[in-house]
This record gives structure tokens, sequence and C-alpha cells, in this order.
């Protein structure tokens, strides 16, 4: 791709940039904001609002960016998107496991290794902005977009997103999107989610404000509307909340082609760069100007704040670009994939040890669904990508067993009655069923939101029909999240589910299943028995409320008894925390709680933990959920071994929204901590005060 070499080396070599002397912008040793005051200073006001928008030209030839200023050898941005993998416009590309198994392995260290893989592709093909992370919470699991981001709850979001743009900022632009509160896809374009302040700032924008702490170079607005005003306009949400409270000082990009609706009001809330097209910028923009409705000092700032991430990630100053074959499907990033998805599987239910698949006694395995030998990356929305060979679960399971055992290839969701002669033989069944992107996608590409959590009646009248015959009947759940299951859970052997697992995804399945590797996903999100025990999911109004009740959340102040708690994964092995004692027993309001606690693997074979902490407010002057989680770590184990965790609480992470105030406060209480395997099974208990 030919980008515009920068000045400092233009004036060496011949090229299609002009010459000049050197300015303190081209200087990659000055300071950042002087050099960002230098390159403003020398702009003309068209090649300012130049800045502020797509490119035309780059759409045309299927890409996203901006123009490149050739006068003054400041490139544009080339943009793509990249949340489980780069987006199919740049070509092939390692596919990992989609959002939501990521956040299944409670695993940020991981989730940063699969920030700078994506980043390092995207690099690699020429781009300097990845449109990731979504980083949305999944306030219902029927959300279209569900597999794109990591869970229900904010603190574990906000880790996997600041891990994942921590490891794709070694490479790229990270834009965390949508903000905000984008969680529905059907009416997404103008649903105006209500929210009152406390929900805002407690539940759905601290995840936001982590990634911002964390230095994201860019944040997108979303399409729809946060109380009556499109996000792309938002003074509070960009004005008072982003730039004000968190003094974000990257761009803000507008979502593509429908986000924006007037240029005045989003240009005055601080939206810098309309894409992927000028609609509402670009003539408009200057038109605006002309007639004094948009200041040259709004648009100053904005081009400000992009001038300052180009040149804080080297746009300017010649970065090498990465050859595309040292990265893109690179084994490295295979194997990361693989290990990702292999720490994903959720294993849920496993009766009497039906997992793992004994290689030895197993003699006749039937691999059971139209599913299993289908390729099932996800959506095919913006998050699409494309992959070489993605291994299905029968192709992983093929060659885990080659040729040690028969393997019985059902692969239709339809059975006859010689396919049920050939499971009555049968030792075990691998039944794979669940969602695809026919069932949940993004709108406009696809169907958009699920419209029940039920599973397809087809796919329930299988496991049925196989239970009733095979006795080790495993169902593996391919999709976003949960599907019901109460009509076949107690019927059959084992319960997994392994998300969208990316292009590994069989490998890790048939290692999970012979016990090759430990399932140690844990759930983030909650498994509902019925939809019923969740808040309602609303996809066909104008005006939805948002709360601070959802996921576990709601469950547990219902008194709800989900399926399977947030949190829970089941193991091949035994784990017991012993040993929980804090620093202090008082904590002060800016202060940190260091907790310690320690696991046993008391097991027979290693496998991995993830430790919870959650704190309840008995007697908290708010209404507050039952108990949130605030902290969590994950730990491997070999056999009999036992390691001492680490777990920090910050006190300004317990406080509460104080409307009066309009600022948070740390209640003097007596907090609870508890501490276990899932938001339900907490063995551990303790207390500590914040004084007054
Ligand atoms: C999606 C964004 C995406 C953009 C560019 C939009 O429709 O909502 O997530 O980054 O398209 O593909």
């Amino acid at each position: 791709m030919r980008r515009c070499l920068p000045l400092a080396l233009a004036t060496l070599f011949v090229t299609g940039c002009s010459s000049r002397r050197a300015e303190l912008y081209q200087d990659p040793t000055a300071p950042l904001e002087a050099r960002v005051e230098s390159a403003l200073a020398l702009m003309t006001l068209d090649e300012k609002l130049e800045q502020m928008h797509g490119d035309l030209a780059i759409a045309r030839r299927g890409l996203s960016g901006t123009a490149d200023n050739t006068r003054l050898g400041i490139p544009g941005f080339i943009m793509v998107d990249g949340m489980r993998g780069l987006g199919v416009a740049m070509g092939k590309a390692t596919t990992f496991p989609v959002g939501a198994a990521r956040g299944a392995t409670f695993d940020p260290e991981l989730e940063e290794l699969v920030g700078q893989a994506i980043g390092a592709e995207a690099r690699a093909r020429g781009a300097n902005v990845l449109l990731a992370p979504t980083m949305n919470l999944l306030r219902h699991p029927r959300w279209g977009r569900a597999q794109e981001t990591y869970g229900e709850d904010p603190w574990h979001v906000g880790l996997m997103a600041e891990a994942f743009v921590r490891g794709a900022q070694r490479e790229v632009i990270a834009s965390a999107k949508h903000f905000a509160l984008n969680s529905i896809e059907d009416t997404r374009l103008t649903v105006s989610v209500g929210a009152d302040e406390r929900t805002l700032r407690e539940l759905y924008l601290p995840h936001f404000e982590r990634v911002v702490m964390a230095g994201v170079g860019s944040v997108m607005a979303a399409y729809n509307q946060v109380n009556g005003s499109y996000c792309a306009e938002s003074t509070h949400l960009l004005g008072d909340i982003l730039r004000g409270a968190w003094g974000f000082d990257g761009f803000v990009v507008s979502d593509w082609v429908f986000a924006m609706h007037d240029t005045t009001a989003s240009a005055v809330a601080g939206l810098d760069l309309e894409m992927p097209v000028p609609v509402y910028y670009g003539q408009a923009l200057t038109d605006a100007v002309h007639a004094g409705r948009v200041t040259v000092a709004v648009i100053d700032d904005a081009v400000r704040r992009i001038l300052r991430q180009k040149l804080r990630f080297g746009l300017l100053d010649g970065r090498p670009a990465l050859a595309p074959q040292a990265v893109g499907e690179s084994a490295a990033h295979t194997a990361l994939a693989r290990r990702v998805a292999e720490e994903s599987i959720v294993l849920l239910a496993n009766l009497d040890g039906t997992l793992p698949l004994d290689a030895a006694t197993t003699r006749r395995l039937a691999v059971v669904g139209a599913l299993a030998s289908q390729v099932n990356l996800g959506d095919h929305g913006s998050s699409d990508t494309t992959s070489s060979q993605p291994v299905t679960p029968l192709a992983g399971l093929q060659a885990r067993t080659a040729g040690a055992l028969e393997l019985v290839d059902l692969g239709r969701d339809v059975l006859t009655p010689d396919d049920l002669a050939a499971l009555a033989s049968a030792d075990a069944a691998v039944v794979v069923v669940g969602l695809t992107a026919a069932d949940e996608s993004e709108a406009m590409t696809g169907t958009g939101d699920r419209e029940s959590l039920a599973l397809a009646p087809a796919h329930e009248a299988l496991v049925a029909q196989v239970a009733a015959v095979v006795p080790k009947t495993i169902v593996v759940v391919e999709g976003s999240g949960p599907v019901l299951v109460e009509s076949f859970v107690d019927e059959i052997g084992a319960l997994l589910t392994v998300f969208y697992p990316g292009v590994e995804g069989g490998t890790a399945l048939a290692a999970v299943l012979f016990g090759d590797v430990d399932p140690s996903g844990r759930l983030p999100f909650t498994w509902p028995r019925a939809e019923s025990q969740l808040p309602p999911f609303v996809n066909d109004q104008p005006v939805v409320t948002y709360d601070l009740l959802h996921g576990y959340r709601y469950v547990d102040a219902q008194g709800g008894d989900p399926r399977f708690p947030f949190g829970f994964g089941a193991s091949y092995t035994t784990f017991s925390l012993h040993d929980l004692r804090l620093d202090a027993a008082t904590l002060a309001p800016d202060g940190t709680l260091h907790l310690s606690v320690a696991v046993t693997n008391t097991g027979a074979r290693a496998g991995a933990d993830v430790v919870q902490a959650y704190v309840a407010y008995p007697g908290s002057r708010v209404t507050r959920a039952p108990r949130e989680l605030k902290a969590f770590a994950r730990v491997s184990l070999a056999p009999g071994e036992t390691k001492t965790l680490d777990l920090d609480i910050n006190a300004r992470d317990l406080a509460y929204w104080d409307v009066a105030t309009g600022a948070f406060v740390v209640e003097p209480l007596t907090y609870e901590v508890a501490v276990g395997h899932s938001s339900r099974d907490l063995p551990l208990w303790t207390s500590f005060e914040v004084a007054p």
C-alpha cells in the first residue's frame, strides 16, 4: 500500500511528497504536544477539515481510511476491524475465538497476546487503526453481537479489554467500541437507551474508563442514542464524561455511515472523525465553519486529537512495516489461537466422570450433528474473518484419534434408522449443536438479535434421540452464549460450550474431550434455566431502559437459581480454597486492600482454577446489587500443588455515584468479601471496614 513518506525522509528521497525544510513536528525527539502544535500551525483550514473524515477513494477500494496529507507528509489512517482477527477487507487472517470465548478464559495476560497478534496482522497489511475491542456489556444474551464482547460484568470486561488494548497498541491504534450502551442490534441505529446517572457511571461506563486510563488512542461513538441524544453528538458522554471526567485526549470516530445526524451537533460535542466517507463532515462541515456555526477552535481541537495519536503511534516517523507473511496466520498465531480455545472451553456438566474420554476403552465414538463438520467461526458482519484452514469438531477428533478408534461420522441433524443402529454400538457420542450466523449476527449483514434463547427444535430433538441410545452422550454447544438446555440436561453425560472457537477450535475440543487439556473456561455470563430469569430483552421499541441489575446481579437480586451461574466452569480435577487473609481490617477511602487466598489442586490431574472475589455492601445507603465481582485470578496447578494468590481491591471500585453531589462516594461501611469459584460457589468469607 502506498503511504506518503515522512517529510524528513521525503527531503532526502524523491517521492510524491513535496519537500520542505524540517519542521518541529517532523522531529521524533521533540515533545509530543509541541509537534502537534507545529503541524496544526502549518495546516490550512481545508487540510484540517480533511483530517476529520473518511476518504472516498479509499472506500472505493473496499477499505476504510482517511487521506494522506502529501504536502505536509502526514499519513492518513487505514482502519480495519479486528474483533476475532483481521477483518475480511484485508484478506486472510488468524481467526481467534470470539470475544465471549476469550472472556471465558478470565486470562488478561493471554488476551494481551491476542491483542498484539491481531494488531500485528493489521499492521503487516498496512493498517494503523484497529477497530476493536468491542466492549459493550452483555446486557442480555439475545443481543446479536453478544459473541464479540467479553461478558456481562464491567469489572471483568474492563480487565479483558484493557489487556487487548495494551497488546494491540504495541502495533497500531486501538479503537474501543461502541461508546456507549450499544447492546441491541435490531434497533441499534435509532434506539434511545435510557439510563440514570448511577447506571451509567457504575455499570455501563467503568470498563470504558479503564481502557481510557490505559491509553487507548481512539473511541468509537455508537449508533444508538443514550437518554435521547445520539452518542455521536452527546455532550454528556463525549464532553462531560469521556473528555471531562476521564481526560481522554485521543480521537472519537463515528461508527460507520449511520452514527451521525447533525454536523454542528457532532462537531460541537467532540466527534472528531466521520467514517467511512464525508456526509456530515467534508463540505457540510466546511459550510458550518464558514457560516459560523462551528468555530475554528472546535476544528483545531479535533485535529489536535487526531494528530496527537498519529504522532504518538509513530505514523509520521517512518515506522517499518511488518512483512505480511511474518505474522498473518503464522504458526505462532495459530498456536496462540489454539491455546485460547483450550482455555475458553467451559465444561458445564459431567455426570459420573463421562469426560475425559478414555482413549483406551473408547472403541467407537459417534460424532453427530451438521455443525460437527461445519466451519462456524461466528458472525459475518464487521467481525468476520477469512481463515485458510479452520479445524471443525469432526476434523479435530479425526486428527486426535487418527485411527486409534473408530469414528462414526453422523454429520447431520436428522438421523436415519441406519444412523440410529450405528449409534447403538457407540461407546460415546459427541453431539454438536447450537448457533450460527444465521441465528445471531450484526444487523444489516444478517439476522440481528436472537429471537429467543431456545435451541432450534431440530437440535433439541437430535440430542434427545442420541441420549436415548448412547449413555455417554456429550453435548457440545456452539454460539455466543447460553441456550436453554432444560429439556435434555439431565439426560446426557456431559455438556460443554465452545463458543465460536476460532481456527483451531476442533483441535482444542478434541484435546479437552480426551483430557489432554483440563477444561478451564468459566462463564462470563449467567446461563439461565428460562428466559424469565433474566430482565426482558426489548429489541422492537424506540426507547428502552437499562438499570443497575442484569445478569448475575439481576438473578441474585431476584433470588433466582440459574442453570449455571456467572463464573462457573467445571474441571477434571478439584480445587480447595483456604487461608483467606486481608492485610488490614480497615481500608482508607482511597486505599487498596490486599487479599490473599491459597488454592490447592486436590485432585489427581493438572488443572487451572479461576478464583473470584465478590463484594457485598450490607447496610449501604443506596440500592446495590447483592454482590459484585471485584477481583479474579487464574492459576494453573499440578496435582497436590498449592499456590497463594494475591487479589487487590481498590476502595474506589466500591464507590457508588452520588446523584446529589455528582461524585463517586466510598461509603463508610462494613464490606463483605466472598471468595470462591463462581458467583454462587463462595466458600470463604471475610469483611473489612472503610472508616468514615
Ligand atoms: C460496526 C462497527 C465496525 C464498523 C466498520 C459498523 O457497522 O458497528 O463495529 O467497526 O461497522 O466495519
